[in-house]
């Protein structure tokens, strides 16, 4: 088993160029299965969570060759398999996006009900209902999802809730459907609009991602040969900025897309940090203790909770008592019984923590609960005073890219190391 040693007390000064956003790979990646042809994707992120997408793909007869570290061909001529492999769908939350777009390509598809990170309840009620309202008939049981659809027909769809997956599987469902088809109250995050430009890069029709009301215009085919590149990721562009005023350091932010990064860098101001933006780059740096903030987690454009664990650390050392509301996830505040033991005063309650600023953390053995929780722990280990082992790490590696090469050359003294 592996684990990441960091000797804390270094600020990070550099740069760091930031990989493609995994949340966009792994929805564009099954996307591809609604291309009969081939076609190229580069700036994909080198992270465990694309590996296991192209084995599952490859399993329903794709064939994938990855041409560079982060370039990949793919041939989805040959589908001939509808039944993606259970045990390796079940531990893989963005699994679901095979349902869209095999009910686009065929009609018919059985998946293990998704598995994912350990946030609480992750319903996918609203997936369904986009399916059936299109015209699929969906049954869940026996720990797996099937979907059936001779003919795919236009409509419009409110979703009850804003979602990520929701909006981007109902889109996958109606690139090949009969008529038109609009999602209302659809979430807006970057990684939809990335999803729907491969997509219009490939043929297909779609308007008004990235608002909240997208229009579908079913095509009959979507064309071969297409090359496409990955939208920045702006959860990992996020993370280093908070690790740079955790640290008290300065960053410079390459291969981003600041406007992506409004809500970070608002809140940042408001600590008392400070950010420089350039065209798709940002620098982000600190020379004093943060102030205290509340911050509460939205859907995008709002405060994203995919960096709210790490803007945890830096409210565990902030000047005064923060709080956080993660209005998103049921339980995403476990990281801060780790940071706890490293000496943070957090109270965390349902969907509500409160952390009082301490004047330093203290190194110790804390364990990675979910990726994102894996990220602050990296950063909680740097500021700290002494040792920090971090288990669990498998869990970073599913959305972080090289993570400990990245921080090691901003100056942090970090080490993976094989139990
Ligand atoms: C995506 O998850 C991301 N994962 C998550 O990132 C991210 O936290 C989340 O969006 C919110 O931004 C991927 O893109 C693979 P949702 P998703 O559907 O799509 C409720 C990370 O760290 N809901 O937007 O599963 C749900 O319970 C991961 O990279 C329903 O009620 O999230 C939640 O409260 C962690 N019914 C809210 O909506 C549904 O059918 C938002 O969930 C679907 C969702």
């Amino acid at each position: 088993m592996e684990k990441l040693v960091i000797k804390g007390g270094t600020k990070l000064n550099g740069e760091v160029t930031i990989s493609g956003a995994k949340n966009a790979a792994v929805a564009i990646l099954p996307a591809t299965l609604l291309i009969k042809g081939t076609c190229k994707i580069n700036n994909l992120p080198n992270i465990s969570d694309v590996k296991i997408i192209c084995n599952i793909l490859k399993e329903l007869g794709a064939k994938i060759t990855w041409t560079k570290p982060n370039e990949i061909i793919i041939d989805t001529r040959e589908i001939n398999c509808t039944k993606a492999p259970i045990d390796m769908t079940s531990k893989f939350r963005a699994s679901y996006y095979l349902i869209g777009s095999m009910l686009g390509r065929c009609g018919s598809i059985e998946v293990g009900l998704p598995g994912g990170c350990n946030l609480g309840a992750r319903p996918i009620d609203q997936h369904i209902k986009g399916f059936e309202a299109l015209g699929a008939k969906v049954t869940v049981g026996q720990g797996k999802i099937s979907a059936k659809s001779s003919k795919l027909i236009g409509t419009s769809i409110y979703m009850d809730v804003v979602s990520v997956g929701a909006t981007i599987n109902v889109m996958l469902a109606s690139v090949l459907a009969e008529g038109t088809t609009t999602i209302d109250n659809a979430a807006k995050e970057p990684h939809i609009v990335d999803v729907a430009n491969f997509l219009n890069t490939m043929g297909a029709d779609i308007r008004g991602a990235g608002t909240d009301v997208i229009k579908i215009n079913g095509v009959k085919e979507l064309k071969s040969e297409g090359t496409y590149s990955v939208v920045p990721d702006q959860i990992e562009a996020g993370t280093f900025m908070l690790a740079a005023i955790a640290s008290k350091g300065n960053i410079l932010i390459k291969n981003c897309i600041p406007e992506h990064l409004d809500c970070i860098t608002a809140k940042i101001l408001e600590i008392g940090g400070n950010v420089e933006i350039y065209g798709d780059s940002i620098r982000v740096s600190n020379n004093k203790r943060p102030s205290k903030v509340s911050v509460k987690t939205l859907p995008y454009p709002g405060f994203p909770t995919d960096v709210q664990p790490q803007m945890g650390v830096v409210l565990s050392i902030a000047n005064g008592t923060s709080i956080i509301n993660e209005s998103i996830w049921d339980s995403r505040f476990q990281y801060t019984a780790e940071l706890n033991k490293m000496g943070a005063q957090i109270t965390a309650q349902g969907k509500t923590a409160i952390f009082e600023g301490v004047d330093k953390l203290c190194g110790a053995p804390v364990y990675a609960s979910d990726l994102r929780a894996g990220a602050a722990l990296i950063i909680a280990g740097i500021i700290a005073d002494g040792t920090t082992e971090i288990y669990n790490i498998d869990h970073i590696d599913r959305g972080y890219e090289n993570i400990e090469e990245k921080f090691k050359k901003l100056g942090a003294n970090i080490q993976r190391i094989n139990e």
